[in-house]
């Protein structure tokens, strides 16, 4: 588990300076008062997203590096110049929760603490209850205990039941997940809920994510997954370099324009200043929040492939395969709500996406190379 301790301010500074500032940014280092963030055991959402906070703040980590790089902290302390202060814990070690809330005056958590991986979550449901759910439950009785009434959860669109329409806004129907990964989604926004009416005066930001790509701009800090990418992007990524032969794309008869399956993919910076922008909100509004993060816009498997072709000047090899257990076809959001209410727009396209995916994985060929 990942656990940083951010300062609110240096938070307020990053919806006024631009986002690749971070040197910039990092300089506000105020004293007032601390924002803890458990990220974790996620390459991605875990690991890239905090580090991606952590560049931008430089401060105090913990990771139990389960599904992490060291090295990615270094790139951090590269990025930022600053040392960062590291501890490796778990979220679910009570005793652990309890020293640093008591060491640390924190005012708002961010709970990035999961395992992601849907086939994974299939073959080991116990591992992913006892992981995702426990950590949950035991950060909310450590911030129950010590007074903590904001948390920020990374929630995803995966919670959404395949009954919808689309795009899917934040009251569309959720449940009847298709995996123990979608479940303890839906499960922890359940415990924050109830938590949230237990408690009335807590604010909780349940953040859908939709599918998250991209990199760091520096090409320093990025998505590694550990052994065959299950998504899509990291994939085609690793074709490009070379690394893998070719891609299999799950289902051309599917009821999209071109046959392949439809998704919404957000800048995982933009993923990144959606969480500022949802803490900066829950300072005003108490209870629970929801709020999609994704950019409204649908790509095909084939849009990602000729984008990633035309952006990188690669040639990404293909062959059609049989369509993936679980997959929808179509899968977008309504960013209304968060554009709205957050003041939160995704700012990077497409192109950028490619880009910065490219950026990273041409730097780091084998990612952090362990
Ligand atoms: C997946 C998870 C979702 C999770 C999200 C995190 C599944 C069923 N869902 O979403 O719960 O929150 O990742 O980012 O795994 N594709 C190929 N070839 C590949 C890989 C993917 O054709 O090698 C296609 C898929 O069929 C899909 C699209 O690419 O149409 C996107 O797939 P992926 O990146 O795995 O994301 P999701 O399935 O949307």
């Amino acid at each position: 588990m990942l656990f940083i301790f951010l300062n609110r301010n240096i938070f307020r500074q990053i919806i006024d300076n631009p986002i690749n500032s971070c040197t910039d940014i990092a300089r506000f280092s105020g004293t007032v008062k601390n924002l803890c963030v458990f990220a974790l055991s996620t390459p991605y959402n875990g690991s890239h997203n905090l580090n991606f906070c952590a560049c931008v703040i430089g401060h105090n980590l913990i990771d139990n590096l389960v599904n992490s790089s060291a090295k990615s902290l270094e790139r951090v302390e590269q990025i930022t110049g600053k040392s960062l202060d590291f501890y490796q814990n778990d979220v679910r070690d009570r005793d652990a929760m309890e020293r640093i809330f008591s060491k640390h005056d924190i005012d708002c958590v961010i709970h990035f603490a999961g395992l992601k991986a849907v086939g994974e979550s299939v073959a080991m449901p116990l591992e992913y209850y006892d992981n995702n759910l426990y950590s949950t439950v035991v950060l909310c009785e450590t911030m129950r205990d010590h007074g903590v009434k904001n948390i920020v959860f990374s929630s995803s669109a995966t919670v959404y039941s395949g009954d919808n329409t689309m795009p899917l806004r934040e009251n569309s129907h959720t449940g009847m997940c298709t995996n123990p990964y979608g479940w303890t989604k839906y499960m922890c926004e359940q415990i924050l809920r109830d938590t949230g009416k237990a408690i009335p005066d807590w604010s909780i930001a349940l953040l859908r994510y939709f599918n998250p790509i991209g990199a760091h701009s520096s090409g320093l800090i990025g998505e590694d997954p550990r052994g065959i990418p299950n998504n899509l992007m990291p994939y085609i990524s690793q074709v490009a370099i070379g690394r893998r032969d070719h891609l299999n794309v799950f289902g051309d008869d599917y009821d999209t324009p071109d046959g392949t399956g439809v998704r919404d993919y957000i800048h995982v910076v933009d993923l990144a200043r959606g969480h500022v922008a949802a803490i900066d909100y829950m300072q005003t509004h108490k209870g629970e929040n929801v709020f999609n993060l994704g950019t409204g816009i649908g790509y095909s498997v084939l849009d990602m492939v000729h984008a990633f072709e035309r952006v990188t000047g690669k040639k990404i090899p293909y062959e059609i395969t049989a369509r993936r257990p679980g997959d929808l076809a179509t899968v977008y959001a309504s960013p209304d709500k968060s554009a709205e209410l957050l003041g939160w727009k995704a700012q990077y396209n497409l192109d950028d996406m490619c880009r910065d995916t490219w950026a990273w994985q041409t730097k780091n060929p084998m990612g952090y190379g362990e």
